[in-house]
């Protein structure tokens, strides 16, 4: 049996994946502004995997008997400077992300729930995954200046992303 606490725990995790999704959507605006669409598809298919994740933690609490309650979302960064300062605040996003999950592992450890150390597994999993798709994409940048031709194929490259 899930504990009080853990749920507790689980619900703002919960708000944490929408305020992602809002926060990938934010930068999708400013790459959409920039008339960069294929990056702007890059982050909005983020945003909706950010929406799966807050999914994924909402029909888990109600298969273990447990109520979600919604919170208020935190109003997205806006303002931008750059591409390029979109995925470093990803990735600085992401690792905020990472230890939110191990923080939730170490209490269904410590409480001895195998069914949530069981189910947070593959969140363990997908946020290796995230913060390495935003690396290999930083990683790019250092090929290439942000105004000139790298970002045009960089811009083709992310518009693939379903
Ligand atoms: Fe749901 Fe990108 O962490």
């Amino acid at each position: 049996m899930i504990s009080k606490n853990l749920a507790k725990e689980l619900n703002k995790q919960i708000n944490k994946e929408l305020y992602s999704e809002y926060l990938y959507l934010s930068m999708a605006t400013y790459a959409d502004d920039q008339g960069l669409s294929g990056i702007a598809n890059w982050f909005k298919a983020q945003g909706q995997e950010e929406h799966s994740h807050a999914m994924k933690i909402y029909e888990y609490l109600y298969d273990q008997g447990k109520r979600v309650i919604l919170d208020t979302i935190e109003k997205p960064r806006a303002d931008f400077d750059s591409i390029k300062q979109l995925f470093d605040l990803s990735l600085e996003h992401e690792k905020y992300v990472t230890s939110s999950i191990n923080e939730l592992m170490d209490l269904a450890i410590k409480d001895n729930d195998h069914a949530t150390v069981s189910f947070l597994q593959w969140f363990v999993g997908e946020q290796v995954e995230e913060e390495a798709s935003v690396n290999a994409i930083l990683d790019k940048f250092t090929y290439m200046k942000e105004s000139g031709i790298g970002l045009i194929m960089l811009d083709k490259e992310l518009s693939a992303r379903k």
